[in-house]
């Protein structure tokens, strides 16, 4: 038996229309089609504006499209279409399936950053909120954020701090299909490692991911693959194996 992919996109299409613009059409997602399996991490790759991000949304449900499907098998045999789910089906999804590193962290106020780290595992299924904080402890703790920071609200946060409780956040449940926009974006050296090593023990805990790596180092250090995005309409975009 084959297996399937954790996910799988086929023709996917996505126009912006700039209603302040006249009803401008922007084309973004032209036909985008691609795959990953468990322990398997994909790199989108391509210029600024060429709609990596776009693709990452419509990934996590944010964005809907206006053509293709987004497949996603999960673990338990069933199969969701991002496209055409219901808002209840998807948010059943991101539960128990699906992370999403973005590049900012959404705050909300008063609530502190261990808090923030931990409330995500108990969404995820983690039934004991000392164990959900225990693990939120450890991976904060791995990323460097200073002890002193973590009962505080992360508002006021450098944007390095941020984003590590944003990571932290990301890795604290299980996913099986785990979504990263620049998760290294605003890191020191140090902790850039922290986060290759983050991923490498998701890859190998089966977890199958989508990242965007604007730092090389780190791209050639997780991508199993590369896919690079298409920049004019009409031409598909198209996977290759990333050079060694
Ligand atoms: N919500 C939106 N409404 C209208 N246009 C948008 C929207 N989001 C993105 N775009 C446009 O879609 C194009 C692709 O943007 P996107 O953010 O996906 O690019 P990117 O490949 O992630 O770029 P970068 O590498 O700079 O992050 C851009 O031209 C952008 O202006
Ligand atoms: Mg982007």
């Amino acid at each position: 038996m084959t297996k399937l992919p954790v996910l799988d996109v086929r023709a996917l299409r996505k126009t912006f229309t700039l209603h302040l613009r006249e009803g401008l059409q922007l084309p973004v997602l032209h036909g985008v089609s691609l795959s990953v399996h468990r322990g398997e991490c994909l790199a989108l790759v391509g210029p600024s504006g060429q709609g990596k991000s776009t693709l990452m949304k419509c990934l996590y449900g944010s964005y809907g499209a206006d053509a293709g499907e987004i497949l996603v098998h999960g673990a338990d045999g069933r199969t969701l279409d991002l496209v055409s789910a219901t808002p209840q089906q998807l948010l059943a999804l991101r539960r128990r399936a699906l992370a999403y590193v973005s590049q900012f962290l959404r705050v909300l106020p008063r609530v502190s950053a261990l808090e923030v780290v931990a409330e995500r595992a108990m969404t995820a299924g983690e039934t004991d909120e000392q164990r959900a904080r225990a693990r939120a402890a450890e991976l904060l703790s791995r990323l460097n954020l200073p002890q002193g920071l973590w009962g505080l609200p992360p508002a006021t946060f450098s944007g390095g701090e941020q984003q590590r409780v944003n990571i932290a956040r990301g890795f604290i449940a299980p996913a099986e299909l785990l979504l990263l926009d620049e998760p290294t974006a605003s890191l020191d050296a140090l902790n850039r490692r922290v986060v290759v090593q983050l991923i490498e023990e998701a890859k190998a805990r089966g977890t199958a991911i989508v990242g965007i790596f604007h730092d090389e180092e780190v791209r050639e250090a997780v991508a199993s693959r590369c896919h690079t995005m298409a920049s004019a309409p009409a031409v598909s975009s198209h996977e290759h194996k990333e050079a060694a």
